[in-house]
């Protein structure tokens, strides 16, 4: 699709775009968890996570913005008798659940209905407060995964297992852990069908 409007410089950038952003992150040691954070499927259950890790990956999480400084986000960090509940959710998917080191449960607590503006604007602070959890642990080797359909089993019987509060509404579980095959910049992200130039309007 191409780009729409703008200058020709912009669209030449547009053009380069991918290739510039490489370059930038590959350069810049500070942007490397957004290289090497990629969903991970098999992880190595010999090596646990350092509870530091965590606890600042956690702490990145709560960094995310959001409006009004809600705060909108809960998370359950899930011990052994926890996962054990998660994993039982669906026997046909057990087996995979419990290839998985380590579980946190994010949840959205919000005020508003979901369906209007704010409460809109705090499930995307939650998501944004996953990512930033999941960069930090990718900052740390761990790899992770935020699960909701895959899962197999309700939102709620999840929000059931870990005693979330009435009225939250379940963001994800994020799966983590080290990778069996560690993280890598090189790893290969899903190919974008439209890239940047199929979604950037450039405006003057
Ligand atoms: C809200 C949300 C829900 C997701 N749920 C699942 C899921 O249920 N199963 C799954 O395999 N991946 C799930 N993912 C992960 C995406 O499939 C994954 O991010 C996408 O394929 C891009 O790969 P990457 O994470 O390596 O960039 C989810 C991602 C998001 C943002």
């Amino acid at each position: 699709m191409p780009l729409r409007g703008g200058s020709r410089s912009l669209r030449v950038l547009a053009a380069f775009a991918p290739l510039l952003w490489l370059v930038r992150l590959q350069t810049s040691p500070a942007f490397s968890p957004l290289l090497a954070r990629r969903s991970v499927v098999k992880y190595d259950l010999s090596k646990q996570v350092p509870a530091e890790v965590t606890a600042q990956a956690l702490e990145a999480a709560i960094m995310a913005p959001n409006h009004f400084l809600s705060e909108p986000w809960r998370f359950y960090s899930c011990g052994p008798e926890t996962r054990g509940k998660l994993c039982g959710l669906n026997e046909e998917k057990r087996k995979a659940a419990e290839g998985v080191p380590e579980m946190l449960v994010a949840t959205v607590a919000s005020e508003h209905p979901l369906s209007e503006k704010l409460g809109l604007e705090d499930h995307a602070a939650v998501a944004c407060a996953v990512q930033n959890f999941m960069l930090s642990l990718a900052s740390n080797g761990v790899g992770s995964k935020w699960m909701t359909g895959a899962l197999g089993a309700a939102p709620e019987d999840v929000l059931a297992a870990v005693g979330a509060g009435s009225g939250e509404k379940l963001m994800g579980v994020i799966w983590y852990g080290f990778p069996a095959k560690p993280l890598s910049e090189d790893n290969k992200a899903p190919p974008r069908k439209r890239g940047l130039a199929g979604v950037l309007t450039s405006l003057p």
